[in-house]
């Protein structure tokens, strides 16, 4: 598939267009940012392994029977994707408390959420994501309520299928945030899956191996995703 103009460039990825109206390619960049793109550095190979990383996980969403915009992986940088009209709106699942929730309550970090909670936060880096609900979505109109019903299913879906998958591996999955677009009158996972947008732990240490690497200046960012994926079983150099 024949890579055409920039479309939109965002922190970490570029998005093209392609021949086909509906295909977009997604090209990962090295580039990593943290605090509303405030902390900003390129680090070498994560386009590569965010890349696969994302194609894995994408295609176990996929066999789960969860509308998923990716197609393929082109190379080690690009995947195909359909283009989505994007609901601006992050979704959020927490199966143990984390970052903003233990610093909006005050509670230790590491409880275990049953239920898990679910959050909605607006994309943008300007407001610093803003926490907001149902009934904002509704009166701002960024989505219908069946649209956000149905992204609130499929992220709970997400949280059954990943919850295991990582777990089987000795990870606990602590939290994620899912973006969600429409496709043809449909409500689809688009943007990415990957150690950037969601935090890891291993389940016998509850060492950090997530994006908090980066935030919280641990080092190792890159060799942690890809450790935490060769457990999942991602050959890095396919
Ligand atoms: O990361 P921070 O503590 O600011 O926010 P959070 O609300 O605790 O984030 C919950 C989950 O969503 C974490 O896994 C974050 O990595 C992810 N997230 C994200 O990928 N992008 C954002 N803009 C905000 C959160």
């Amino acid at each position: 598939m024949e890579k055409r103009a920039q479309l939109y460039a965002g922190k970490a990825k570029s998005v093209y267009e392609t021949d086909d109206h509906d295909l977009l390619v997604m090209h990962f960049r090295d580039d990593t940012s943290a605090f509303d793109g405030k902390k900003v550095e390129k680090l070498d190979r994560k386009g590569m392994v965010n890349n696969k990383f994302n194609a894995f996980i994408m295609e176990k969403l996929v066999a789960a029977g969860i509308p998923c915009h990716f197609v393929k992986r082109l190379n080690d940088t690009d995947s195909l994707v359909k283009r989505l009209d994007m609901i601006p709106v992050e979704c959020v699942v927490r199966n143990l408390s984390s970052g903003s929730l233990v610093r909006r309550l005050g509670i230790e970090e590491g409880l275990e959420l049953n239920p898990p909670t679910f959050e909605l936060f607006l994309k943008n880096d300007a407001m610093g994501d803003p926490m907001i609900n149902e009934s904002y979505v509704a009166t701002f109109g960024w989505a219908d309520p069946e649209q956000l019903a149905r992204a609130k299913e499929l992220t709970f879906k997400v949280n059954e299928v990943l919850k295991k998958l990582f777990l089987d591996a000795g990870i606990l999955l602590v939290d994620y945030k899912l973006e969600f677009g429409v496709f043809k009158g449909e409500v689809v996972l688009g943007d990415e899956f990957s150690p950037d947008g969601c935090r890891l732990w291993d389940a016998e240490t509850r060492e950090k191996l997530d994006k908090d690497r980066f935030r919280q200046g641990l080092g190792s960012v890159i060799e942690s995703y890809e450790a935490v994926g060769q457990r999942l079983g991602i050959d890095f150099n396919a």
